[in-house]
Order: structure tokens, then C-alpha cells, then sequence
């Protein structure tokens, strides 16, 4: 049954995503005390500050399946209307942990772990999309623009169609979108290619995606190109979307490189009292010559290992002291549950205690792992305070921790060691790029970046921030709502005001 729409007194603008800006966590206690903490990632980084200042609604899993944790209702949270959708253990175990992060995340992520792929899984997933597209057509007001996000709700565009056709879809994907032969591999390849297809706009972080997207629309659910995706311009693809009786709809495909509020923390990383931190940060690790950081959340694509590895290889041949370079690795939990996340914890805990075994020193350890979240403060302190920033993912949509370390670096030092594989990477073009997958590479890019001359440090890192801070988030999500909102018939030229 079409839904019947609600009263103009719904929300404008409403995004749809996995989790809500804040999650519920257990604090651990016997009592099991909760209490809201911001969600990890980047999306929420990216999409929070901005959907702030539209006063729009968001609709999301509080992150919890205990009963009785989940609020029933929506409430305002710093300018923002969240909407709760709940989910049981048994979703949060098929649908999050189980087709969304066992099987999509690794296929999308080139395969660095073998996707899993359970037909009870894919049911879970289904049902779950629903639930979410159920919820975003009750609160959305009529001709509302609605913005999903991300690989877990891949179907909802068309399930939101279905229910709610008054609306204008769009839909990102924070992550890469595959090879075409790695997508194939699928059961459910054609739903999953026609859930997206219920979108007006699909956006991908790069052209490539986009292209391959385009392939296997033409390929898996028979519809026209009307015009390919360019790598250059910001004119979108189109394709054609046959709809009885309704005719022809056309859907919109482009490449958004997402970005961080670069501003906003050039500002914080500016501060007296973030600078005086980054001096006590130094002072604490016993002053070395050379910082070394890496800033992940604890996951097996971002090549923390790869690092580690590099580090321990270095400091082996002699070509780093541990008396002089100091590394941080500071590592969110995530996905705890999910079988590849547990034994990869347990690979780095062993490296890290065997580099430190071999070369640390007491009270000087070679590398300081600490498994938690920090602020957003200590963030910049650790950003203003490392000579080096590591970012070695063997894949990676964009990765904003390189933006993030770029938008700290006013003072125009520090060097930046960036996988090729990572989204960044075809705009901070001035870092020193490396293939992960080749380690005596990595190791002579760090090399390189701990040795850096002054000079060269402030023409490399004049050159990102040049990047980064033209093209921050606001850029990134006014391109894509006006790619979304623009409804100039295909065909006609855009008129020149
Ligand atoms: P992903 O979205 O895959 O986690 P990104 O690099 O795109 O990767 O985004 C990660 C976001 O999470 C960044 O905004 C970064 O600042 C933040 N982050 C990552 N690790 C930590 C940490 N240990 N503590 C606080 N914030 C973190
Ligand atoms: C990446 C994904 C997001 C996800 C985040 C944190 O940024 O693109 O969709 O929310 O990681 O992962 P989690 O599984 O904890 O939500």
C-alpha cells in the first residue's frame, strides 16, 4: 500500500544513515550504565556539522539492540532531529555485522578479506532497508529531499520510491564502489544494482566508480546510458530508467570527493591552548627528534600492520633509532564482533609489543598503541605534534585523517606519507605516495618523510593545504544537493545567467 503522505509539517531535508550522529554505549560497570557518545567514522565527521546548519532531520540506528536502550521517539540534538530507527540483535547481527560489514565491506574494499556471503544475511539486510525506508517516509514532508547514505542502505532508494514517489532521492557511497568482476561475484548483484537505481542521484567519491556503476546498470538492469561519467567537469552521467506506465526517469551519476570543515579545524588547530597541548604531547613522549602518527579507526584496510611492519623493518636495518623517532598509533574500536576485525586486533598487538620488545627502552617505548577514541582537541594537539603522518590503507574511499593533518598544518611543517589506494589521493598529490602492498616502498617513503628539509616540508605542505582548504565539506555537499535539486531537462543546454 503507497503510503499517505504526512502533513507539510514533516522535515525538508532528511538524511538517511546507517547510525545516528550519536551512539548509545555501554559504559562497562557491572550496572551497565549507557551514555551517548559521537559515532566513529568518517561519514558522521563529514555530514554532521553541515546537516547542523540546514536544521535538517536524521534518520538512524542508535547503535545499541539491548531493549529498552533505544529511545521510541525522535529528539533534538544540537540543531539536529534524530530519528531513531531500533534494530534487534538478530538484525544488528545479519544486517550490520553480518551483510553489511562481512560481506559488502571487504567486496567493496577489493577483497583484502574474502566476503561471506549467507543467503540469511542477505535476508537480514532486506528487511532491515525496509525498516529504514519506512521510517524516512514517515517523517519526510511532501517533495522532501532525502539523502541516503552508504553500503548498508543500498536498497532503500528504491524501496523509498516505492512508498514515498513525491520525494527527490539522492544517495553516496562513502566507500569505493568495486571492480565490475569483483561486484559480479554477488548472489544478489541485480537487487542490489536496482535498489540503488530508486535514486534520482548516485554519487561515488570518484569517476571510476561511478563508471563501474554505470556498466553494471547497463549490464545487470537493462537501462540506457544516456551520457558516460567524464573524469573531468562536473556534468553527471545519465542513464535511463525504463518505468511503466510512467515512461522514461533518468538518474543521475557523478564522482563528490568528499572533505572535512577544513576552516573550522584550522581554526582549532590555530588555538593557544591546542598548541600548548601538542607541546606537552612532545614533552610526554621524552621530547624525540621525530613523531610519527597514525590515526585510524582499528580496521584491516587502513594497513596499520603495513606500517608497523615498515617501522620494524627501519629500525632493524638501523635507518631509524628508536632513540630519536617515536611513533603514535591511536586506534578507535570498531566492529568488535566481526571475526576479521578480532584477529587483526590481535595481529597488531603482537607487532607493536614485538617492536617494543626489540627496541623500546624503559620508559621510551618505539611505539606508543593506544585502542581508544580522543576528542576532537587532542586530535589537533596529535596532529600539530607529529612530523609525520602515516596513512597506508590498501583501500579507501577518501580517508579524511590526511585532509584532517593537512587542515592542521598552518604552520606549513610536518610530512604526509599517503597510500596511493586511498580516494585522497588524487588531490593531496604532493604527499609522498606509496603502494602499500610494497613494503620496501613504504619504508623509503617514511624515510624520506623523516629526513624532509625544512624548505621542502613547506612547499609540499603549502601545496595541500592550497587543496584542502578550497574544497571543504560544504563545497562537497552544496555540489551534490545542487546536482540533486538541478532539473534541467537532459538534452536541454543549461542556460548561462
Ligand atoms: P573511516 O570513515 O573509514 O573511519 P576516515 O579517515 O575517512 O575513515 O574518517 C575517520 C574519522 O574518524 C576522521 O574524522 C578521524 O578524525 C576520526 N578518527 C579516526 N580515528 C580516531 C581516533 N582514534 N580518535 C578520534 N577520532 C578518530
Ligand atoms: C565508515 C563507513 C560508515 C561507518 C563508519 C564507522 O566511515 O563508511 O558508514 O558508519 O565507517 O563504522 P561503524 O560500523 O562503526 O558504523
Amino acid at each position: 500500500p503507497r503510503h499517505t503522505v504526512p502533513p507539510a509539517a514533516g522535515a525538508g531535508l532528511v538524511v538517511v544513515a546507517n547510525r545516528l550522529p550519536v551512539s548509545l554505549e555501554e559504559d562497562g560497570t557491572d550496572g551497565g550504565r549507557r551514555r551517548w557518545r559521537r559515532s566513529p567514522g568518517g561519514l558522521v565527521n563529514a555530514l554532521e556539522p553541515f546537516l547542523r546548519t540546514q536544521r535538517g532531520a536524521w534518520v538512524g540506528w542508535p547503535g545499541t539492540a539491548k531493549a529498552g536502550g533505544t529511545p521510541a521517539r525522535a529528539w533534538r540534538h544540537d540543531g539536529l532531529l534524530l530519528y531513531p530507527v531500533a534494530l534487534t540483535a538478530d538484525e544488528v547481527d545479519g544486517f550490520y555485522e553480518g551483510f553489511s560489514n562481512a560481506t559488502l565491506w571487504p567486496l567493496y574494499h577489493d577483497v583484502i578479506m574474502p566476503p561471506r556471503y549467507r543467503r540469511s544475511w542477505w535476508d537480514a539486510y532486506v528487511h532491515v532497508n525496509r525498516k529504514f525506508a519506512q521510517a524516512t517516509a514517515d517523517i519526510s514532508a511532501r517533495g522532501a529531499t532525502v539523502w541516503v547514505q552508504d553500503y548498508q542502505l543500498q536498497l532503500v532508494p528504491a524501496m523509498l520510491r516505492e512508498l514515498r514517489p513525491d520525494l527527490r532521492i539522492g544517495f553516496f557511497l562513502h566507500i569505493p564502489f568495486p571492480p565490475v568482476e569483483l561486484f559480479m561475484q554477488v548472489p544478489w548483484r541485480t537487487e542490489l544494482i536496482q535498489g540503488l537505481l530508486g535514486a534520482d542521484l548516485i554519487g561515488f567519491h570518484r569517476p571510476g566508480g561511478a563508471r563501474n556503476f554505470q556498466w553494471l546498470a547497463r549490464r545487470l538492469a537493462g537501462v540506457r546510458e544516456e551520457r558516460a561519467v567524464s573524469d573531468v567537469g562536473d556534468e553527471p552521467g545519465l542513464l535511463g530508467v525504463a518505468e511503466s506506465p510512467a515512461g522514461r526517469r533518468t538518474v543521475k551519476v557523478g564522482a563528490f570527493p568528499i572533505s572535512i570543515d577544513a576552516a573550522d579545524l584550522d581554526r582549532l588547530a590555530r588555538r593557544a591552548d591546542v598548541q600548548r597541548r601538542a607541546e606537552q604531547i612532545r614533552a610526554q613522549l621524552g621530547n624525540p627528534r621525530k613523531i610519527v602518527l597514525g590515526v585510524d579507526r582499528l580496521d584491516y584496510t587502513k594497513g596499520i600492520d603495513i606500517r608497523l611492519r615498515a617501522l620494524h623493518e627501519l629500525l632493524a636495518e638501523g635507518r631509524v633509532t628508536a632513540e630519536t623517532t617515536t611513533m603514535v598509533q591511536i586506534a578507535t574500536p570498531s566492529r568488535e564482533r566481526v571475526e576479521h576485525y578480532l584477529r587483526m586486533r590481535e595481529d597488531i598487538e603482537r607487532t607493536v609489543g614485538r617492536i617494543n620488545g626489540e627496541f623500546g627502552r624503559v620508559g621510551h617505548p618505539a611505539v606508543h598503541y593506544l585502542h581508544t577514541s580522543v576528542g576532537r582537541e587532542e586530535l589537533a594537539a596529535l596532529y600539530r605534534a607529529a612530523d609525520v603522518m602515516l596513512v597506508t590503507p590498501l583501500r579507501d574511499g577518501m580517508n579524511l585523517v590526511a585532509k584532517e593533518y593537512v587542515a592542521c598544518r598552518h604552520d606549513l611543517q610536518g610530512a604526509l606519507v599517503l597510500s596511493e589506494f586511498a580516494g585522497a589521493a588524487a588531490e593531496l598529490t604532493s604527499a609522498f605516495q606509496v603502494n602499500p602492498y610494497h613494503l620496501e616502498e613504504v619504508k623509503s617513503g617514511l624515510e624520506k618523510a623523516l629526513t624532509i628539509s625544512r624548505a621542502e616540508a613547506g612547499r609540499r605542505m603549502g601545496a595541500l593545504r592550497a587543496q584542502v582548504l578550497t574544497h571543504d565539506v560544504g563545497h562537497w555537499a552544496q555540489s551534490f544537493l545542487s546536482t540533486l535539486e538541478d532539473r534541467t531537462p537532459v538534452g536541454e543546454p543549461v542556460r548561462q545567467t
